[in-house]
C-alpha cells in the first residue's frame, strides 16, 4: 500500500496504543512518520519497529501539556508536516465529578484541549502556506453519548470534535482537511484490566466486540489520504455501531 508516499506525518501520543498503531500503519503506507510522546524508551522502540519493517520514522520527544512555549519549541523541532494526528490524551479514569481533584482537571484540559489547539496553531499555517494538509483528530464516542463518571474526559473530547468542525471551516479553503475519528472502546495496553467491563459495554452492538487499534489506524489512513479528498469536518465513529444503535442495544438487553 502506498497511499501516503511523499507525506510527512506527525502522530502525537505514538509511543503506545492507538497512536502507535497509526504511526506504524502510516509508515507502511509510505509516510515518513514523526513519533512522539514523553516516554523516550518506547519512542525508540516504535521507531525501531517501523524501520525494521522497512519504513521511515524518527522520534521527537515532547510533553504537550507543558504550555505554549514548549509546544512551539516542539513544533519547531518537528518542522513542516503534511499530516497531523492529534491523538495524545490524558485518559481520565472514570470517577464521580465531585471527587475529581483540580490537578486532574488541569491535566485533562491541558493535554486534551490546549495541546491540540496550540500544536495545530503552530503547524497549520505552514500547511496553509503550501496549500495542502490533513489533520485527523482522535476524539471519542464519549463525546457523543453520556457515561456516568466521564464528564471531564467526555467534555475534553467534545471540545476536540468542536475544534474539528471549526478548523474545517477555517482551514478548508486553504486546502487543509480536518476530520475526527471517534473510537469506541478499543483494545490497547492500558485497558487490559477493564476488558470484562468493556466487553459487556459492546456485547449488544452490531459487531459485538471491541475495536482494535489497527481498525482505528485504517480509518486514520483513509482520512489522511487523498481517498477522502472531499471529506471535511466529519466525525467518523469506529465503534462497531455502538453509538448509532443505542436504542437497539437497549431493546436487546
Ligand atoms: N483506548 C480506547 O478505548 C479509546 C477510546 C476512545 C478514544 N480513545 C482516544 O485514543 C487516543 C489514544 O489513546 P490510547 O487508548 O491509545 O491510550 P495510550 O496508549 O495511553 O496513548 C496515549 C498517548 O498519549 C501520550 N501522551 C499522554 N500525555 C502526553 C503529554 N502530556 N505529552 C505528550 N504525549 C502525551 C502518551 O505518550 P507518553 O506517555 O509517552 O507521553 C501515549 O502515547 C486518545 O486520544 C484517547 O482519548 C481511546
Amino acid at each position: 500500500m502506498s497511499r501516503l508516499v511523499h507525506r510527512i506525518a506527525l502522530v502525537t501520543g505514538s509511543t503506545s496504543g492507538i497512536g502507535r498503531a497509526i504511526a506504524e500503519r502510516f509508515a507502511a503506507e509510505g509516510a515518513a512518520v514523526i513519533v512522539t510522546g514523553r516516554r523516550t524508551d518506547l519512542g525508540a522502540e516504535v521507531v525501531r519497529a517501523i524501520t525494521d519493517a522497512g519504513g521511515r520514522a524518527s522520534f521527537v520527544a515532547g510533553d504537550l501539556a507543558a504550555g505554549k512555549a514548549a509546544i512551539e519549541d516542539f513544533a519547531a523541532a518537528v518542522g513542516e508536516v503534511d499530516i497531523l494526528v492529534n491523538n495524545a490524551a490524558y485518559l481520565v479514569g472514570g470517577r464521580p465529578t465531585a471527587d475529581t481533584p483540580e490537578d486532574v482537571v488541569d491535566a485533562a484540559l491541558a493535554t486534551n484541549i490546549k495541546a491540540p489547539y496550540l500544536l495545530t496553531a503552530a503547524l497549520a499555517p505552514k500547511m496553509q502556506a503550501r496549500g495542502s494538509g490533513a489533520i485527523v483528530n482522535i476524539g471519542s464516542i464519549n463525546a457523543l453519548t453520556g457515561l456516568a463518571g466521564s464528564a471531564l474526559y467526555s467534555a475534553t473530547k467534545a471540545a476536540l470534535h468542536a475544534m474539528t468542525a471549526a478548523w474545517a471551516a477555517e482551514f478548508g479553503p486553504s486546502g487543509i482537511r480536518v476530520n475526527t475519528i471517534a473510537p469506541g472502546p478499543t483494545e490497547v495496553e492500558w485497558s487490559t484490566h477493564l476488558r470484562p467491563m468493556l466487553e459487556r459495554m459492546v456485547s449488544t452492538t452490531p459487531s459485538g466486540r471491541l475495536s482494535s487499534a489497527a481498525e482505528i489506524a485504517a480509518a486514520a489512513v483513509f482520512l489522511a489520504s487523498d481517498e477522502s479528498a472531499h471529506i471535511h469536518g466529519a466525525t467518523l465513529p469506529v465503534d462497531g455501531g455502538l453509538t448509532s444503535t443505542l436504542a437497539q442495544s437497549i431493546v436487546r438487553n
